[in-house]
This record gives structure tokens, sequence and C-alpha cells, in this order.
């Protein structure tokens, strides 16, 4: 459990680098019609991350002390963000990467990326339990 926490902890880095650097590289090549070899993978690794992302939150969702299913639930924040506000922010977030590779393989252009990928960084970024949220009570940034 507490390597798990680990593991997805740490990996937020890895998907939060792989979206920002897909970003800048669909924003760079924006009016090109074809994807190369090098920039698909820069734009599978932010889809890759963020799904093992989602598969370890799946498995913490029903470890976690954090995630509980009670009266109490919706009035303590700790509580409320792990069992209802993390979660739908970021299942939404990586909807949206999903939709957004998918798109910008079938449309064979950057602009899905560009548009998706963008929008899941801005949930993401909201969703994360940020030490500076200190109502969250997550003191470590790895
Ligand atoms: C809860 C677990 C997961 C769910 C619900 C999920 C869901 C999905 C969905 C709906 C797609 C289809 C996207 C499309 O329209 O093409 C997809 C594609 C994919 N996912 Fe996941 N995924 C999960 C876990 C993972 C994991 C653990 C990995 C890798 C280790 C992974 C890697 C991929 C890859 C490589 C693709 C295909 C990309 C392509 O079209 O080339 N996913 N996933
Ligand atoms: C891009 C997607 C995600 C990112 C970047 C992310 C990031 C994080 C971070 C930074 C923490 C705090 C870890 C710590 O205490 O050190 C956390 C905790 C947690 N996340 Fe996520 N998360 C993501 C997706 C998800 C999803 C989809 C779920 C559930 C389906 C989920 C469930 C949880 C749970 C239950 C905890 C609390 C674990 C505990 O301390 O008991 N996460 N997440």
């Amino acid at each position: 459990m507490k390597a798990l926490v680990s593991a997805h902890s740490g990996l937020r880095w890895i998907v939060l680098l792989a979206l920002l650097f897909s970003i800048v590289v669909s924003l760079i090549n924006r009016d090109s019609n074809e994807i190369s070899k090098k920039q698909k993978l820069i734009y599978l690794a932010a889809l890759i991350s963020s799904h093992i992302q989602l598969l370890i939150g799946l498995i913490l969702y029903f470890l976690s002390s954090k995630v509980v299913f009670s009266k109490e639930t919706m009035g303590n924040t700790i509580t409320r963000f792990f069992t209802v506000e993390h979660v739908l922010g970021m299942v939404l977030a990586i909807a949206l990467v999903t939709i957004g590779y998918s798109k910008s393989k079938k449309a064979k252009n950057h602009k899905k990326i560009l548009l998706f990928y963008t929008l899941a960084l801005v949930v993401i970024f909201l969703s994360i339990p940020w030490p500076f949220r200190e109502a969250l009570g997550v003191a470590n940034w790895a």
C-alpha cells in the first residue's frame, strides 16, 4: 500500500512532464499534417503514463483509508477530496487524454493533442493534492 502510494505520487511527475512536452511539440507542429514516429512516441508516453496512473489510482481507491463512504465523507475535507474530487477530476482528465490521442490519430494532425492535452493538464493540476493545499494533509512532494 505504501509502495503503491509512492509509485502513484512519483508517476505524477512523468504524467505532467509527458503532457507538457506533448503540448509544446503539438504547438510547434500545429500546422503539420503528419505525425512522425518520435512525435507519436511522446504523445503515447502521456497516454500510457496516465493510464497506468488510472490503474494504480483505482487500486488505491479500494485500499486507502482516505476513501470512505459514510455520512461524514462530505463534511471532511480530506475524505471528500479523495473519495470524490480527486477521482472525478482525474478520470475526466484521463478521458480527455485518451480522446485527444485517439482523435489525433484519426485526423493525422496535432491540433487535437494541443486542445485535449492542454485541457487535461489543467484539470490534473487542479486535482493533485499539492502540499500547498494544506487542508489535504499530504506533506511530501515526492
Ligand atoms: C483501468 C485501466 C485502464 C483503462 C480503463 C484503459 C482504457 C483505455 C481505452 C478506453 C483505450 C482506447 C483508446 C482509443 O480509442 O484508441 C485505451 C488505449 C490504450 N491504453 Fe489503456 N486503459 C487502462 C490501463 C492501461 C495500462 C495499465 C496501460 C499500459 C501499461 C495502457 C495503455 C494503453 C495503450 C498503449 C492504448 C492504445 C493506444 C493506441 O491506440 O495506440 N492502458 N485504454
Ligand atoms: C493523472 C492522474 C493522477 C495523478 C497525477 C494523481 C496524483 C496523486 C497524488 C500526488 C497523490 C498523493 C500521494 C501521496 O500521498 O504522496 C494521490 C493520492 C491518491 N490518488 Fe491519485 N492521481 C491520479 C489519478 C487517480 C485516480 C484516477 C484515482 C482513483 C481512481 C486516484 C486515487 C487516489 C487515492 C485513493 C489517493 C490517496 C492514497 C492514500 O494516501 O491513501 N488517483 N494521487
